[in-house]
């Protein structure tokens, strides 16, 4: 139904909120659990995403917000499911931001750190229970995420002061990308040759 509705043509943003958690990770949870994880935080976004994407090119412009996770960025730190549906959808976004711009369409990932939300108690967690300073009322974020917004930006992370700690590691992905396909394997994979 929305996917209709974005079909239309009458609507000129579209901001991929809706998420959930999981009580647990990959060795507490069912089957049902991952497809439910999946369903609602890597697929409905991008058919979404596709049937905006497709719109906005038809209109001559729009805008895409997909709402991930600071977890993206720190797997480490979590289940590594979610995570891993907020990476997607990272990856997602930038790759839609590169690819469409030259549309008029523009993509905004906003990675929020722990938000004070329903999600925690769904997800079995006292946000109570958090350590001081790591909670950020829903309010803030939301606002942070609107300044990135209104500034263009690809990825808003709102909880993050040193903004050089995010564009270093930018800056070195995207000169390690040239290295990345070579018909060569890398010398460190090379057999020893024999004799
Ligand atoms: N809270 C955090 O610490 C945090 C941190 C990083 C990223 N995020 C992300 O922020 C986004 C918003 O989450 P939240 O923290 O606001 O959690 P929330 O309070 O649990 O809200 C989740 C939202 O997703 C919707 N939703 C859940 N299941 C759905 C389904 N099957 N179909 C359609 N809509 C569904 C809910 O709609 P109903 O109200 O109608 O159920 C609600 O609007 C999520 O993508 C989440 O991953 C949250």
């Amino acid at each position: 139904m929305v996917e209709q509705r974005l079909a239309a043509g009458d609507v000129g943003l579209l901001v991929n909120n809706a998420g959930m958690s999981l009580k647990g990770g990959i060795l507490e949870n069912e089957p049902a659990a991952f497809s439910r994880i999946i369903a609602l935080n890597v697929t409905a976004p991008t058919r979404l995403a596709a049937a905006a994407g497709k719109a906005f090119v038809a209109r001559g412009g729009g805008a895409i917000v997909n709402v991930s996770s600071v977890l993206a960025l720190a797997p480490e730190m979590f289940e590594g499911i979610y995570s891993g549906t907020k990476a997607y959808l990272l990856n997602l976004s930038q790759a839609l931001a590169a690819q469409l711009k030259d549309k008029g369409i523009y993509v905004q990932a906003v990675l929020p750190g722990a938000t004070r939300t329903d999600l925690w108690e769904k997800a079995g967690r006292d946000v109570n229970s958090f350590p001081e300073g790591m909670l950020m009322e829903v309010g803030d974020m939301v606002d942070a995420a609107l300044i990135g917004f209104d500034r263009g930006e690809t990825i808003t992370i709102p909880p993050l002061a040193d903004e050089v700690q995010f564009t270093a590691m930018q800056n070195a992905r995207l000169a390690m990308a040239p290295n990345l396909s070579k018909s060569a394997v890398a010398p460190r994979y090379r057999l020893p040759l024999a004799g």
